[in-house]
């Protein structure tokens, strides 16, 4: 099973992927958890992406790309992923074709703007695992404390009000066109075409949860 999420940030990406990949046994592709952890860690790719995504901005395709394709190389994608953030530009979505990767499912999550900045201002993330939580509506057990691990959770270095607007404007430009792309492909009937499904994103996370897994049936 091979499977795109697509929606704007603070949609629920990070959150239903945890569920998904659980469910279909799929490792999680999150093109931003990987570059959080290459900003963390002081790598090349790290230094260069630190500023960009501060600035709410997107990398750059060609350094998404190549870092997509490493990724696929690995054991642990041979049985299908869940890709989380990825592609959100047109250029990247022609990548994944011309590779000749057919996707099962495009799964638009769909969430209003106003919605959006209410979830976004109550996230807390443990950094190491990438887990999300929501200081009202998604809450660790004990406050401020992964679930699993116990260490502090953070608050994401792009989470600030301004960067927020900023980030959402660029997917209306560069990510919102890919719902076109894959709905249009999707309705032409070609064999190698994804199914294309579009749920409502609002609800509490188990209801989505279920939208999921009855959409991707
Ligand atoms: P990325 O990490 O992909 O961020 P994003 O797409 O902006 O999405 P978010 O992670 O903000 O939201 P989400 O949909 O995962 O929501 P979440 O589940 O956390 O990218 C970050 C940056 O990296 C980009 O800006 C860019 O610079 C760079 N980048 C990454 N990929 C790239 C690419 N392919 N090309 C170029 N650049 C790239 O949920 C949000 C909050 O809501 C949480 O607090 C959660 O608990 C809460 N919540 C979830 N569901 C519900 C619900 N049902 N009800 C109430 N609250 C909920
Ligand atoms: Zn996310």
């Amino acid at each position: 099973m091979r499977i795109i999420l697509l929606g704007p940030p603070g949609a629920g990406k990070g959150t239903q992927a945890a569920f998904i990949k659980e469910h279909f046994a799929i490792p999680q592709i999150s093109t931003g958890d990987m570059l959080r952890a290459a900003v963390k860690a002081g790598t090349p790719l790290g230094i260069e992406a630190k500023s960009v995504m501060e600035a709410g901005q997107l990398v750059s395709d060609a350094l998404i790309i190549n870092l997509v394709k490493e990724r696929l190389t690995e054991s642990d994608c041979q049985q299908g992923y869940l890709f989380d953030g990825f592609p959100r530009t047109i250029p990247q979505a022609d990548a994944l074709k011309d590779a000749a990767v057919s996707i099962g499912f495009v799964l638009e999550i769909d969430v209003p703007a106003e919605e959006i900045v209410t979830r976004i201002s109550g996230r807390r993330v443990h950094e190491a695992s990438g887990r999300v939580y929501h200081t009202t509506f998604n809450p660790p057990k004990v406050e401020g404390k992964d679930d699993v691990t116990g260490e502090d959770l953070i608050l994401r270095e792009d989470d600030k009000e301004e960067t927020v607007r900023k980030r959402l404007d660029v997917y209306q430009q560069q990510t919102r066109p890919l719902i076109d792309y894959y709905s249009a492909w999707a309705a032409n009937g070609s064999q190698d075409a994804p199914q294309y499904r579009k749920i409502s994103g609002l609800g509490s996370v188990d209801e989505i949860r279920q939208r999921i897994l009855d959409a991707l049936k």
